[in-house]
């Protein structure tokens, strides 16, 4: 992703101007985004943004990507339309084709970084990578633009550090399945100016979601609380001591919960959940919160990664 981006920095540098003075810095409204990662969260928060009137560009490294992020919004929207427009299908299809209308895609985002007001990233969990990609966007976006970390996982403030505009940088951390998902965690790091936070807390409820705001600290909230009780329902079933079918209907049934953590892992993706307990277990190797599990080690090992390989704790068909 940088390396395609660095190839047109003469470009983008001598192109774009920083033209807005620092008092128009401080209450950004935010309509015109650029996306940049067209996985499963990137189009799933375009999906949300341009279906709530947002200018969307999606970018990322090849066509063929960007085709496929395509193509899932577009059938994300079929299935949000037929309930939201159930008896209605011509209005059903006039919003969709509206929708698809404020998305655009590239592989070269210089025009689209140049107006925008929020650059979000949703990229690889890397951060080298994430930090030489803002570190880059930071020298050709202008003054106004606010940067976003979608990472579930990473400190926002060390990603944040490869910039010069850390008081408008942040978190903003979206939910899988992202149109259906009604959270967004907003976060501030310590250098966060409350002028960024609030753009972003009116922001997401812009795209019709409920933010809550929690500090820069590892796991936010929902993945500090997801991730050891996902860890541990591991544990109780490598001890031998239930099945994970069981160890699923239990927690459907007896909390309530939409997915069991069997389930909920192979849809969140278990390299995902093996890479936030291996980063947690890194800093605080003695914390049995995080003991890593042999289980999910191999079934990483071995590609079974869940829903999107076709197997993971469970089989999928296609
Ligand atoms: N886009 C649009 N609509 C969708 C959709 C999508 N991607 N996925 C499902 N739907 C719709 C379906 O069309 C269906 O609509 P109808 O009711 O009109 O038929 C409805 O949602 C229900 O879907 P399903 O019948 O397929 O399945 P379900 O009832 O089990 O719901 C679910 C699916 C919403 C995913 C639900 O199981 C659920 O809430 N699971 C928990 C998800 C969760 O916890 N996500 C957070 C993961 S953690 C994370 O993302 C953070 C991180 O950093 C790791």
């Amino acid at each position: 992703m940088f390396r395609l981006f660095s190839s047109n920095m003469a470009f983008f540098t001598h192109h774009i101007k920083r033209s807005f003075s620092s008092s128009a810095v401080r209450n950004v409204v935010i309509k015109n985004v650029t996306i940049i990662g067209g996985g499963q969260m990137g189009a799933g928060i375009a999906q949300v943004a341009a279906s709530t009137g947002h200018s969307v560009t999606l970018v990322d490294m090849t066509d063929d990507i960007l085709k496929k992020a395509m193509k899932g919004i577009q059938s994300s929207l079929r299935r949000v339309v037929k309930k939201t427009f159930s008896g209605d299908p011509e209005s059903g299809d006039d919003f969709i084709q509206k929708v698809m209308q404020n998305v655009s895609t590239s592989t070269e985002p210089s025009a689209a970084i140049a107006t925008s007001d929020l650059i979000l990233e949703a990229i690889v969990e890397n951060m080298k990578i994430k930090q030489d990609l803002f570190g880059f966007l930071d020298k050709m976006a202008p003054e106004h633009t606010i940067f976003a970390s979608n990472t579930s996982s990473l400190p926002i403030s060390d990603i944040a550090s490869a910039t010069s505009r850390p008081d408008r940088c942040a978190g903003l951390h979206f939910f899988n399945p992202v149109p259906l998902m009604k959270l967004v965690e907003v976060i501030a790091t310590t250098s966060t100016s409350p002028e960024t936070s609030e753009s972003l807390l009116n922001f997401t409820k812009a795209l019709g979601k409920t933010p809550v705001c929690c500090k820069d600290t590892p796991g936010f909230i929902v993945n500090r609380l997801l991730v050891p009780y996902i860890m541990e329902a591991l544990r109780l079933h490598e001890r031998g001591h239930a099945s994970k079918e069981d160890i699923d209907t239990g927690m459907k049934l007896g909390a309530g919960y939409p997915m069991g953590p069997f389930e909920l892992s192979d849809y969140v993706g278990l390299d995902t959940i093996k890479f936030i307990m291996d980063g947690w277990s890194k800093k605080e190797p003695d914390n049995p919160i995080f003991a890593p599990s042999e289980l999910l080690n191999k079934l990483v090992a071995e590609g079974k990664l869940g829903k999107k390989t076709l197997e993971g704790f469970y089989k999928y068909n296609k």
